[in-house]
Formats: C-alpha cells, sequence, structure tokens
C-alpha cells in the first residue's frame, strides 16, 4: 500500500500534522497565530505575550502575563558550569553551534522527563524562553574576550537581550522594534526546523533536545541562515547599478537570490511587509542604511524577472537590515530568529504531546536487491568499482 504513495521531495503539500497554532494563506500573504493576523499582533502584543498565546493558546490576562513575564525575567541567568562551558567554545565557532550545544546542555542540568506533568512543561518553557537569549549574547562578549554580562531585571525581554548584547540600555524604539522582530519570527507552521522539533518530541525525548535539534535545522541557509546571507548578497552587489546584472548572472547560472521564494508564499510575505516599514522606522531615528537602496532595486528586479514564478521576498529579506541598525553582527542574525523560533517550536512540542504517536514515515526503495557480497580481495579498483555501481544502478 505504501508503494503505491506518491513521492514528494521535501513533502510539498504533505500533511504531517494537525495543528490549530497558526496558519498561513500562501495566496493571499496572510499568517495567523491562533487565529489572530499577524499584523494586528505586531501593532498591538508583546514578542512575550504572543509567546503566550502560541504555547498556551489564548491571549492570557494581565495577571497571567505579568506572571509570565515575572517566571522569565527570573530565569534568564546561566549556570556558571554552562558559562564555563562556552568558554571553551573556538571564538571562531558560529554562534548557531554554539547555541545549539547550549540548548542540549541544559538537558545535562535539567533533565527529568516528566512531559505528563503540566509543572515540567511550564518550568521548561520558561527556562528556554528565559535563557536562550542570555546565551546568544554571552557567546557574542566570550568570543570577543569579555566576560559575559547578567540579565538586568528591570528590563523588559527585548531590552534586556539588547543590553545584554551591547552592554549599553536600548533606545525604547530600537526595544520596541526588536521586539516586534521577535513576533514576526516566533512561528510558522510545518517549517523545517518546526517539523525537526516535532520529529524529535515525538520520541518523548526532552524539551532541550526538541530545541537543540531545531536550532540545527534553523541554521541552514534555505531556512534561517538566510538572512546573513541577505546581507553578504548585499555586500556582494556593492551598489544599485550592479544589481539588473546580479540578478541576470543569478536566473542564468540557476542560483539563489536570497532572501526570495517560499515553499508557501506565492506573494510578498507579510512579516517582509511589516519588515521593511520598520526598517524604514530605524533608518528615520538613527539613519540611512546605503544597503537599503541596494534591497529596494533588488526586490524591483526580482519582481519583474520572477513574479511569474511567484517568487516575492520573504521574511529574510529585510530583517537583516533592521538588524544591523541595532547593532546586531550579521552572524548573530540566525540566533536572533532562534530566540523568537523558540516560541513556535515549544507550542508545537506542547501540541505534539497532547496526541503523540512518534514520526516514521515510509520511504521508496530505489537500491538493488540480492547483491552478492564480494571478498575484499576480489573488489576491484574503487574506479572499477564505482563505474559496476552505477551501471548496476541504471
Ligand atoms: C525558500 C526556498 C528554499 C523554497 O524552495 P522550494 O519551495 O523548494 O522552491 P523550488 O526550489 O522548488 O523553486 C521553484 C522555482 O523557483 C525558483 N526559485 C525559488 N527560489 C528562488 C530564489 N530565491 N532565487 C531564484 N530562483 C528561485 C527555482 O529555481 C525554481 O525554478 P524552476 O521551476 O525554473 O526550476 C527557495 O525559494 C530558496 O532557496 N530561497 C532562497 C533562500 C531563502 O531566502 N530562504 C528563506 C526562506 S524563508
Amino acid at each position: 500500500m505504501t508503494a503505491a504513495c506518491e513521492y514528494r521531495p521535501g513533502l510539498e503539500g504533505v500533511p504531517a500534522t494537525q495543528s490549530d497554532i497558526s496558519y498561513v494563506d500562501g495566496q493571499r500573504g496572510i499568517l495567523e497565530y491562533r487565529g489572530i493576523r499577524i499584523d494586528n499582533l505586531a501593532n498591538h502584543s508583546t514578542f512575550l505575550e504572543s509567546s503566550f498565546l502560541l504555547i498556551w493558546g489564548y491571549l492570557p490576562t494581565q495577571d497571567e502575563l505579568d506572571e509570565f513575564e515575572h517566571e522569565i525575567r527570573y530565569h534568564r541567568r546561566l549556570k556558571y558550569r554552562i558559562r564555563d562551558m562556552m568558554k571553551c567554545f573556538p571564538e571562531s565557532g558560529h554562534p548557531m553551534d554554539a547555541l545549539q550545544a547550549c540548548a542540549a546542555a541544559l538537558g545535562l542540568f535539567y533533565s527529568r522527563r516528566a512531559l505528563d506533568d503540566p509543572a515540567y512543561i511550564r518550568a521548561a518553557v520558561v527556562r528556554l524562553l528565559a535563557k536562550i537569549p542570555t546565551m546568544v549574547a554571552a557567546f557574542q562578549l566570550m568570543r570577543k574576550g569579555n566576560d559575559p554580562i547578567q540579565p538586568r531585571d528591570d528590563l523588559d525581554y527585548s531590552a534586556n537581550f539588547l543590553y545584554m548584547l551591547t552592554e549599553r540600555i536600548p533606545d525604547n524604539l530600537a526595544a520596541k522594534i526588536f521586539d516586534i522582530c521577535l513576533i514576526l519570527h516566533a512561528e510558522h507552521t510545518i517549517n523545517a526546523s518546526t517539523f525537526s522539533a516535532m520529529v524529535t518530541a515525538s520520541t518523548l525525548t526532552d524539551p532541550y533536545a526538541v530545541v537543540a535539534s531545531a536550532v540545527g535545522t534553523l541554521a541552514g541557509p534555505l531556512h534561517g541562515g538566510a538572512s546573513e546571507e541577505v546581507i553578504l548578497m548585499l555586500e556582494e552587489i556593492g551598489s544599485v547599478e550592479n544589481v539588473r546584472p546580479f540578478v541576470e548572472q543569478c536566473i542564468e547560472r540557476k542560483s539563489r537570490i536570497m532572501g526570495f521564494g517560499h515553499r508557501v508564499y506565492k506573494v510578498k510575505d507579510p512579516r517582509a511587509t511589516i519588515l521593511q516599514e520598520l526598517a524604514e522606522q530605524m533608518f528615520e531615528k538613527f539613519g540611512h542604511d546605503d544597503y537599503y537602496d541596494i534591497a529596494l532595486e533588488l526586490e524591483r528586479v526580482v519582481a519583474e524577472k520572477l513574479a511569474h514564478k511567484g517568487i516575492f521576498s520573504n521574511v529574510d529579506f529585510y530583517s537583516g537590515l533592521v538588524y544591523r541598525k541595532l547593532g546586531i553582527p550579521t552572524d548573530l542574525f540566525t540566533p536572533v530568529f532562534a530566540i523568537a523560533r523558540v516560541a513556535g517550536w515549544l507550542s508545537h512540542w506542547k501540541e505534539q504531546l497532547e496526541e503523540n504517536r512518534i514520526f516514521r514515515p515510509t520511504q521508496i526503495y530505489t537500491g538493488l536487491h540480492d547483491t552478492p557480497y564480494v571478498s575484499i580481495d576480489d573488489r576491484g579498483s574503487s574506479a572499477d568499482n564505482q563505474l559496476v555501481a552505477e551501471l548496476l544502478m541504471q
């Protein structure tokens, strides 16, 4: 029965779960968290309130939100053993690798797997939301040879992260804009890293392993790593005049233009629209960025050349421009994405546990059967063997 199933590379269009966490309409450019439009949340909510909404399924009362924020505020610190472990990481290592290792290491300290205990679930949610930003900021300071700075209990979630990262209390607008960026990146249905989180969750392992596996998946350039690639690409393009030849060359070589295209959206990603507005607010208050002119021209030329294929800017296209203006180094863009997406991963972890069945899809086998075992003395050179293998596979 399974052999007759149609194989769809990348599982495109194949439902992998039933979920009521978020919804995307890729034709109309709509994203909702628990039914609430993303622009509505960006205008009115905060990252922690939206995280509560995603994870517990409803907008909290003031008391519930206060309690949630309070718990997170007081779990931001890292154990000294985790800080000591981080000090041994190579400075040249990518911050996403550092984050993946740190998230996994939390499992060493909080390993009790009481997955049917709501208090355990709550504690894991709080711990991960609270500590991931501290880890990202700590690695940034440590790789510059500095001690990490402690979180400040008088600062809210986003302001505190920027403070721990830059060692300065951020401007209110900058902190607000960063918080909106986190809302925009918090959740996006069954994307690659969320799927990775769900597969790991389905084995009933601990939530730290769930988040660590998702961080590893988010790191790739086809997923969260794209925002970093966008800035490198804008740097490579260098000027507005170079945009058209760059796009033409990409199309000729069939290479990807970073920050464009999406499996689900066939129109401009609604998050890209909001991020572009945020970038403009940042430029207005803190000064222009010449990369924005290149980005605008790039979006125009890509629309001219690739709109017929449904390729438009995605969430990663403008986020890097906002982060640059906030003083966030390019290779921290994906860890910042992870800070936000922890909310989505945890929502799906919790949902997965509610009706769990281990993921175990099938495959369509394309190899040989009954192949003879050839003793090592009778095998030809590797080149001969490769040729034989290729012939047999035809
Ligand atoms: C996001 C992404 C991985 C989705 O991939 P996908 O759904 O598997 O899309 P496909 O690879 O099937 O691409 C469909 C067509 O669009 C083209 N295409 C897709 N994204 C493109 C891009 N960024 N630049 C140029 N062409 C692109 C493909 O070449 C393909 O063309 P073809 O049909 O003529 O061969 C892909 O668009 C991409 O690589 N984008 C760049 C990386 C990025 O920004 N990622 C962040 C996503 S939020």
